[in-house]
Parts: structure tokens; sequence; C-alpha cells
């Protein structure tokens, strides 16, 4: 592999989601490997105390840079954490051979450029049943639980445990600080997230019974009451019913974080090759309290890594996200 292939790689790697699009990756090519490492210098604190999502976002960028080795036509063998004495080196992937790239692999490597996390409203219409099977499919290949959230119970209960979390969240000043260091007025800003990237409105007063991160909290303008923008005789505007799915696997560590990563990954790419949107809807999982009453209340066995709204995208679509260039998080051996 050459530089210019390798730099192909990590582009398609570093456009992976990552949590407050703080992209805590760096990357090194030596010949035909490539080893994948987590920058804790870009963790997050408060929100993110034991770096979980730290971890799972970089098995997203492990899983990106697989596919688009595959859809250049090479084999290769992945090793998560080949490391013992050094555990931020979370991956390497050797290529190992030459082959024809199928056609599958070319489908999920366009869907990468093409995915985006998309917060604003779904259409109402359902998600097919065989697409969830089949995102389902993908994510147990890796081992990894696909849950679909549909029954009412569970579904009251995960919403709650969504909205709480939100509410500690935004009585948590140290939260509060973090979030406010990673939002970007700038729209040519290289990393954090874009305020044009989410809803401009306050997310509690929106017709849905998911209530998506408010990025904006503690800097909306206080005298303009929840709603005041709506017309009183405007008809009411159509209840979003997202798709929910929660990802899960039986162990809590760096490992399988990392495969929870690399299963959204996949999840991601097939979702976005069937014309679906995705936002990840993770404060419930944020805080040891409400993921471990998530864990109770929806008796489940093992542990839930991420929690996925997913639907099809409306007309008015969120604008992608920047990265920082490559030559900012790829060396040469
Ligand atoms: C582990 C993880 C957790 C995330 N949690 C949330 C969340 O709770 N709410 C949200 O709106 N976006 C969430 N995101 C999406 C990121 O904010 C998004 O990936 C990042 O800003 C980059 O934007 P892009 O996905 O559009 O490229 C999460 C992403 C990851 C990988």
């Amino acid at each position: 592999m050459d530089q210019q292939e390798w730099t192909r790689v990590v582009e398609a790697a570093t456009r992976a989601p990552s949590i407050h699009n703080t992209q805590p990756w760096s990357f090194t090519a030596d010949g035909d490997r490539l080893v994948v490492r987590t920058d804790p210098s870009r963790a997050l604190h408060a929100l993110d105390r034991s770096g979980r999502q730290r971890i799972v976002s970089c098995g997203v960028a492990v899983e990106f840079a697989a596919v688009a080795l595959a859809a250049a036509g090479a084999d290769v063998d992945l090793e998560l954490l080949p490391d013992p004495a050094d555990p931020d080196v979370l991956a390497a992937v050797t290529v190992t051979g030459r082959r024809e790239p199928d056609e599958r692999a070319r489908t999920l490597d366009s869907a990468i450029a093409a995915r985006h996390t998309e917060r604003a409203p779904f259409l109402s219409r359902a998600v097919p049943g065989e697409v969830v099977d089949r995102l389902q499919a993908t994510a147990g290949d890796l081992r990894v639980w696909f849950k679909p959230i549909t029954e009412s119970e569970e579904e009251v209960a995960t919403a709650f445990l969504v909205s709480r979390a939100e509410e500690i969240e935004q009585r948590e000043p140290e939260y509060l600080a973090e979030l406010q260091q990673w939002m970007r007025t700038d729209p040519a800003a290289v990393d954090g997230i874009p305020v044009d990237a989410v809803p401009a409105g306050d997310p509690s007063t929106r017709p849905s019974n998911w209530l998506v991160r408010d990025f904006v909290v503690g800097s909306r303008s206080a005298d303009r009451p929840a709603g005041s923008d709506l017309d009183p005789d405007a008809p009411p505007p159509p209840v979003e019913r997202p798709t929910v799915v929660l990802m899960g696997t039986d162990g809590d560590d760096r490992e399988a974080w990392l495969t929870a990563g690399r299963a959204l990954g996949r999840v991601l790419l097939e979702a976005t090759a069937a014309g679906l949107a995705a936002s990840p809807l993770t404060q419930a999982l944020d805080w040891p309290a409400t993921r471990t009453q998530l864990r109770s209340r929806l008796r489940l066995v093992g542990y839930p890594q991420m929690l996925l709204r997913l639907g099809y995208p409306s007309g008015d679509r969120t604008p992608p996200t920047n990265r920082r260039p490559v030559s900012d998080v790829l060396t040469f051996g």
C-alpha cells in the first residue's frame, strides 16, 4: 500500500461519526499495516468518564477503514487491541492480499460519504420490517445485539430515561461547559458540532416521543417562550415516530466497545444504502444511573452501547459536518 492509498483509506475512516465530533483517533500506516489509536487528549471527561463513547467512535472509524479497503479490493486481517502493553492502540489492519472488489463493498463504501447524522424530524413513513431485519443481521454478524424498541412499555421506559438523562445534563455545569467547548459557530471549523447541524428549536417542543440531544441549552434566548413561533391556528404538525433501536454487547470492556462501534459503522452504512438516515440518542447511556436503569427496565442481558433513531429523511437535510485534514491524523512509519 502506498501513501496515497492509505490517505484514501484514512479519509474514509475519519468520516466516522464520533461523540461531539471529537474525532478521537490517530493513524499510523507502515507498509501494508495501518494502526489505529485513540487520542485521549480529545476525551470528554464530563459526558464520557469511562471513555466508552470515545472507543465506540473509534470502532466506527476502524470499520469504515475496513470497508474502504474491501472496496479497493484488499483482503485484510483485523486485530483488535493488538498491544497488551498499550490499550490506546485499538486496532491493526493488515492487507494480506488482493482480489476483485465486490459490488456490496462498493455500495457500502459510497455510503461513507453520503452518511451523516440527521437530527431533523423524519418522514412519518415506517421503516420496513425486512430492512430492520437486515440491519439486525448486520450487527449480529459481529455478535452485537440490535433490539428494536417496539413494545409500548419499553418505548415509554426508554423515552422516559432519555428525557431524564437530558434533564440531568441540563443541570450539570461541567457537562454544559464541555458541550459549549465543542459547539462551533464557524462553518469552516474542522471538528466539533456546527450549530447548523443541530435543530434550531427547543427539542422538548418537537412533536416527537423521542427527545434529541439539546446542543444549545443555556444559550437559547430565555425571553422567547417555547413554541412562541408557532401559529396557534395552524393544524398540529405530524408526530414523528422514528424506528428506535438499542444496540449492545454481552461484555462492557474496550473490546466490546470497539466491536459495538464496528457494528454501528456497518449498520449506519447499510441504513444509508437503504435510503435511511439516523441519529444517535445516547443521553440515557451517558450516565451510569440511567444506563443501569435502562438495563433493568428493559430486562437486558448485557450492556446497551448505542440508542439509534432511524427513519426516512425529509427534504430539508442537515448539512454534513467537517473533519480535520487527514494530514493531521495520519503519520507514515
Ligand atoms: C458514540 C456516539 C454517540 C453520539 N451521541 C449523540 C447524541 O446523543 N445526540 C446526537 O445528536 N448525536 C450524537 N452522536 C452523533 C455525533 O454528534 C456526530 O457523529 C458528529 O457530530 C459528526 O457528525 P456526522 O455524524 O454528521 O458526520 C453520537 C455519535 C457517536 C459516535
